[in-house]
């Protein structure tokens, strides 16, 4: 058995039957006709995925390397190998005056996760600067790809996750323009007296060092849970129960509401089970204060769901992929 704990940044202690690194498209492939009997995991950097309880399979980890760079009049081209980290691009993009990433810095993370989970904050989605998405099919044992379309990018989704366990994706092209409109509508951003590439980096870190915990100091994996969406209807009743509920306009029509403003609202914030607790500063990050086990872990998630689901009507969706024996688990 090898140890998982250092490779999720939840940090739940757990294991694995066995571990294999893999550098190239040909040792991953390997891998997959070694282990493809028993349960296979490709993970990054664990940002995203949390290992309730020991796995009974083989994870593979991401040390795909490797980012091109070439351009033409209008854009720049970018080929990344999935096993980068998110951040470093981000950074190797300022330095080089090529923009686009800066509100998504300090999103931990791969580059390969990017497009799974289709990676948002300070207003910018990641599929907006994708050019395709190359994967190895396990099924088939083919090289392929997706064009920006074939990902079905959704908020916090894409065909990759909700097919999960079929593709690995081996590497991101993405497209940025050269004359590209900077995104300034998230409130603090708006306040920027002088908005560069520059500029917003700087303020997205301060905020989210402000705000979010540090993974390497306070086990977490992000948001936990995704913000839901309700209908007209829906919110106005919700308003007129509470009518400072922030909320935001969503496709369709819809209302999205912060699933932090919920939880908060129920008194959450700060709770601590066990070793398991809801962060103090923002209501939709659960931690792990030292030793949290798996199970306090779903407890407390259940717990959250169960009670916005009772006084909201609103069914909360997990955003991290909880990982259990031997597959994915819901709550
Ligand atoms: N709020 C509370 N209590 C809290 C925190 C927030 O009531 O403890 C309310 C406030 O009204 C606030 C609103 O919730 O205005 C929204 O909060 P925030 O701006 O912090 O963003 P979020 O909706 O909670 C989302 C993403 C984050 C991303 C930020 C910024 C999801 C699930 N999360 O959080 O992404 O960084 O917006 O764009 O969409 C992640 O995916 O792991 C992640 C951290």
């Amino acid at each position: 058995m090898q140890s998982l704990t250092s490779l999720h940044t939840f940090g739940i202690q757990a294991k694995c039957n066995s571990l294999e690194t893999v550098d190239s498209v040909d040792s991953l492939v390997y891998a997959i006709n070694i282990y493809k009997n028993q349960p296979l995991l490709f993970l990054g950097e664990g940002s995203n995925t949390i290992f309730v309880e020991d796995f009974e399979g083989c994870v593979l980890l991401n040390k795909l390397k490797g980012v091109h760079v070439s351009e033409d009049d209008e854009f720049y081209h970018l080929s990344v190998a999935s096993g980068e980290n998110w951040h470093e691009l981000v950074v190797f993009c300022i330095e080089r005056g090529i923009n686009g990433f800066e509100n998504l810095a300090l999103i931990p993370g791969t580059v390969g996760a990017a497009p799974i989970q289709n990676i948002g904050a300070y207003g910018v989605e990641i599929e907006r600067f994708i050019h395709s998405v190359e994967f190895y099919e396990i099924e088939s044992g083919r090289m392929a790809y997706f064009n920006r379309k074939e990902c079905e990018f959704a908020y916090r989704e894409s065909r990759f996750k909700r097919e999960a366990g079929k593709r690995i994706i081996t590497s991101v092209n993405f497209v940025l323009p050269k004359q590209y409109q900077l995104v300034t509508s998230y409130g603090p951003l708006a306040e920027l007296k002088e908005a560069s590439a520059q500029s917003i980096f700087k303020k997205v870190i301060e905020i989210r060092q402000q705000k979010l915990p540090d993974p390497s100091k306070l086990g977490n994996a992000g948001s936990f849970f995704k913000n839901p969406t309700i209908s007209m209807s829906h919110f106005l009743d919700l308003q007129s129960r509470y009518p400072d509920i922030p909320h935001f306009s969503a496709p369709e029509g819809m209302i999205k509401i912060p699933a932090a403003w919920l939880i908060d609202t129920l008194g959450f914030k700060g709770v601590k089970q066990g070793d398991v607790g809801c962060h103090q500063h923002q209501a939709l990050v659960l931690v792990n204060h030292g030793n949290a086990k798996g199970k306090d872990l779903i407890y407390l998630a259940r717990d959250i769901k169960q009670q916005v689901a009772n006084h909201f009507n609103i069914e909360l969706e997990n955003e991290v992929r909880l990982i259990g024996r031997d597959n994915a688990i819901e709550l």
